[in-house]
């Protein structure tokens, strides 16, 4: 993953222990780069990603759907090497 400023990379473990350890449902109202969760010892069967940083939020969409997104980038590279010269 990727170092954030504020991330809870380091503050996870302690996080973890506050946290119950039977929910299914996990919210990150702050999302940022998911630090805590990524740290969780299990998947909960639902995630909820927040942030008003669409940069982010997009990011985030981009690994959730990677094989949609791995289409667009190979479509994407394929019309820059098709492309045609334009001509005034
Ligand atoms: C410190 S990071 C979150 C760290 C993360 N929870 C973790 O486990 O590593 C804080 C995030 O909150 C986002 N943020 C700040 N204000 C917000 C708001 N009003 N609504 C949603 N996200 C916000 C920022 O864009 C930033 O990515």
């Amino acid at each position: 993953m990727f170092a954030y400023i504020g991330g809870k990379s380091r503050q996870s473990k302690w996080i973890r222990s506050l946290m119950p350890n039977d929910f299914i449902v996990y919210v990150e109202v702050f999302g940022g780069a998911m630090w805590n969760y990524i740290n969780l010892p299990y998947v909960p069967e639902v995630v909820y990603y927040n942030d008003v940083n669409p940069h982010l939020a997009n990011l985030w969409f981009c690994m959730k759907e990677y094989d949609k997104f791995l289409e667009l980038i190979e479509k994407e590279i394929s019309n820059l090497t098709t492309r045609k010269p334009t001509t005034k």
